[in-house]
């Protein structure tokens, strides 16, 4: 289902991206913390879009532009979800949407068709993804890091550095924990639902594990209060 290849090139030199960029067979099984996400994400795709649609019209949507403006080539959407971002992929960019559940990413597909947008899309755990290193020219992930456990975080991380080339960037958009009183205690009163609808959270803490594999900050900004992050990282040189 997700082996269409993007028909768009790139460039003149480098192919267009495809699944069989991926090599899945060299995966390892997932941790049981990303068994949960999986099992989770499986059990609301139908739902996600409803589940999030007032989220989404009244401030998510308008973010997602600031994850995407301005990459080129070959750039991953990790963790695509449903595809929300689609409609901000830059028009002359390569890219390949990867998503551990298969009910999420059918739906980005279904998005991208409507859209009439060329899309390639991976199944794939952001911590073993089997793309060769150095494949993607750029990386985004929005409202991922809330979700994925604090286990497996870093070795995320680490796996996007691994597979963006040098000097690529890596941004992450998503929510931090409010340092304020008040923002905290209504944070506190929404992690429950947070929780029980997304298995995300406020307090992931991507940041520091980024600084842990080496990747460099090149800009890290709030776009709503201290709650929401935009956090733009670039791969160092090899
Ligand atoms: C809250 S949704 C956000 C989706 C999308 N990025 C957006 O902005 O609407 C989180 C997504 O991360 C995916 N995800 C969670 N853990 C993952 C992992 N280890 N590898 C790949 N995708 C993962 C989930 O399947 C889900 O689609």
């Amino acid at each position: 289902m997700f082996d269409r290849p993007i028909e768009t090139p790139v460039s003149q030199t480098e192919q267009p991206l495809t699944s069989a960029d991926a090599t899945p067979s060299g995966h390892a099984a997932p941790a049981e913390a990303t068994r949960v996400s999986l099992r989770k994400y499986e059990r609301i795709a139908p739902v996600y879009d409803l589940l999030d649609a007032v989220y989404e019209r009244s401030w998510k949507g308008r973010l997602r532009e600031h994850a995407f403006a301005g990459l080129s080539g070959r750039v991953l959407d990790a963790g695509a979800g449903t595809g929300c971002n689609i409609p901000y992929y830059p028009a002359d960019a390569d890219v390949l949407a990867a998503d551990l559940s298969p009910g999420m990413l059918a739906r980005a597909e279904r998005r991208a068709q409507r859209l009439g947008r060329p899309v390639a899309f991976r199944e794939t755990d952001l911590t073993a993804t089997g793309f060769a290193d150095d494949t993607f020219d750029a990386a985004a992930a929005t409202y991922v890091f809330c979700v994925i456990p604090e286990e497996v975080q870093r070795a995320a991380l680490a796996e996007m550095t691994r597979i963006c080339k040098p000097g690529a960037e890596i941004r992450i958009l998503d929510y931090t924990q409010s340092k304020k009183p008040l923002v905290k205690a209504w944070s506190r009163v929404m992690t429950p639902w947070l929780n029980f609808a997304f298995s995300a959270r406020y307090t992931a803490g991507y940041e520091r594990y980024a600084q842990e594999v080496g990747l460099e900050t090149i800009d890290s900004r709030f776009l709503i209060g201290d709650v929401v992050k935009l956090l733009t990282l670039r791969v160092p040189e090899k």
